[in-house]
């Protein structure tokens, strides 16, 4: 998955209580008004749009949501599994939550997510932080289990399903722009990458009914937004079948059908798998403006001896051949990646192979890590976790310093180009300028002109570029 994040965001509300649904009354609404929840999530894209998914559940039963965890009846926690880090992080929040109920006692405690399925038991009985705990799949039993736990019966639903897409559910959007918002298609993942504890804690790979897809992208541009991310494990395996006739949907027909809900809503997708990604998708979004030129296309090793290893089923080669396909067939495309380092047994020319490949694949930017044996992966109980922390971290280090050089080089190259940019919001510097990011996913810094406004397309050429973020000036 894109975008790993070890920093939360904190549940923000871009919908009214006028607009909020009222739904079955399982809680007795306090003196005070109605009772609140407070949302942290942690990990990836999916987990953040899961959490969307959570707060539309709530609300549907007469919770509000609030940025402030002092004043909140029920404080969640979005929960990641990915690394050893994301669970300490985790940890150290469920000691906070526990100052906040000290202080206003009846406050309910939850962990949702990816943690919840390995750790149930464990944060439940043996460490008494939590009240509930929720698995990926069962939010739908969210109230049911906050109602118990008001009672003082604390509950866990950590099934993991073979069906659930929430398809129906819309959700609430949450720390949103009003302008980019994430739709999930999929869930789950059937990969089995030795290294990774998705699968187990996401359960088996599902598509979502197509039609709700493109019902939710309508609805968003309807709302004003501009721009929506397909969100799975693995999108390119997405495959739904129509119950009424039987007809098959894949990712690159699904591509199809939301980028036609209008040309001005952006498509984005992520996260894309190497031994999936076919020409159709390629050649589905050379022929549409509105999907952009951007491709997550995560390498994990550049070395087909490490690529067996991680189970990944893809060779150096067989990578190499879907970048020169898509310089082919979208020559203006921007690829990024997720790179591990230090995986078990890898030796210093194995990880020089992860280095040649980024050069080849010239990628603007990755997620970085170093190996991180997960308890219950196919790597943890068939490998040893033998690569010393210290040559982990060198490695990891290097990866991140040429990553740097290329990124830099990457956005040295625009400058004098013009781009077409939607307008996201001020810039996180000064309030007189704009950023926005083109269709290869770059962030861009402007100054304002009268008359535009977030959700609006401009044209913007660059005049300066870091490795991170370019800078420009409006074309008039
Ligand atoms: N150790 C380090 N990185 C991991 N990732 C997944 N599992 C691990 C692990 N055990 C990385 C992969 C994946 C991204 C979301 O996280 O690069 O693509
Ligand atoms: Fe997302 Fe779970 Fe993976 Fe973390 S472990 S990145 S939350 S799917």
């Amino acid at each position: 998955m894109a975008l790993y994040n070890d920093n939360p965001t904190i549940a923000h509300l871009d919908r009214t209580i006028d607009e909020k649904k009222q739904g079955e009354v399982f809680f007795k609404e306090a003196e005070t008004g109605p009772r609140k929840f407070y949302i942290e999530s942690y990990g990836c894209q999916m987990n953040f749009s899961d959490s969307e998914i959570v707060a539309s559940i709530l609300s549907d039963v007469g919770f509000s949501a609030t940025r402030n965890m002092e004043e909140s009846d029920l404080i969640l926690i979005n929960t990641c599994s990915i690394r050893e880090k994301a669970e300490e992080t985790v940890r150290k929040r469920l000691r906070i939550f526990d100052k906040v109920k000290e202080k206003r006692p009846g406050t309910l405690v939850g962990v949702l997510g990816c943690m919840a399925e390995r750790l149930k038991t464990k944060l439940l009985e043996e460490e008494k932080l939590v009240d509930m705990v929720v698995g990926p799949d069962a939010y739908r039993d969210l109230p049911a289990l906050v109602a118990n736990a008001n009672e003082g019966d604390k509950g866990v639903n950590v099934f993991l399903s073979r069906e659930e897409t929430y398809a129906d559910i819309s959700p609430m959007r949450l720390g949103s722009n009003g302008v980019s918002a994430f739709i999930s298609i999929m869930r789950g993942c059937d990969n089995m990458c030795s290294f990774c504890v998705v699968p187990f804690t996401r359960g088996r790979e599902r598509s979502r009914d197509a039609f709700s897809i493109v019902a939710e992208a309508t609805d968003l541009f309807q709302k004003g937004y501009r721009e929506v991310t397909l969100l799975g494990q693995n999108v390119d395996s997405y495959k739904w079948e129509n119950p009424e006739n039987g007809t098959p949907v894949s990712f690159a027909q699904l591509l199809e059908m939301v980028a036609q809900v209008h040309p001005d809503l952006r498509i984005r997708f992520s996260t894309s798998h190497p031994k999936d990604m076919t020409d159709q998708v390629l050649h589905t979004m050379a022929a549409h403006e509105n999907i952009c030129n951007y491709i997550h296309l995560p390498v994990q090793s550049g070395n087909s001896r490490i690529l067996d290893l991680m189970n990944r089923t893809y060779t150096r080669e067989w990578y190499i051949d879907r970048v020169d396909a898509i310089r082919r067939i979208i020559p203006e495309c921007a690829i990024s990646s997720d790179i591990i380092a230090g995986f078990c047994t890898e030796t210093e020319e194995e990880h020089q192979d992860t280095l040649s490949v980024m050069e080849y694949a010239d990628y603007s930017m990755s997620y970085m890590f170093f190996y991180s044996e997960r308890p219950g992966t196919l790597a943890a109980r068939k490998y040893e976790d033998d690569i010393p922390l210290e040559v982990k971290k060198r490695r990891l280090q290097e990866i991140i310093r040429l990553q740097n050089q290329i990124s830099y080089r990457h956005n040295q190259r625009d400058i004098g180009k013009t781009f077409k940019v939607l307008i996201e919001g001020d810039s996180k510097r000064s309030d007189q300028d704009f950023c926005g990011r083109n269709s290869q996913n770059k962030m861009i810094v402007f100054p304002k002109k009268p008359g535009l406004k977030p959700g609006d397309y401009t044209w913007v050429t660059v005049h300066e570029a870091t490795s991170a973020t370019l800078k420009g000036t409006i074309e008039e």
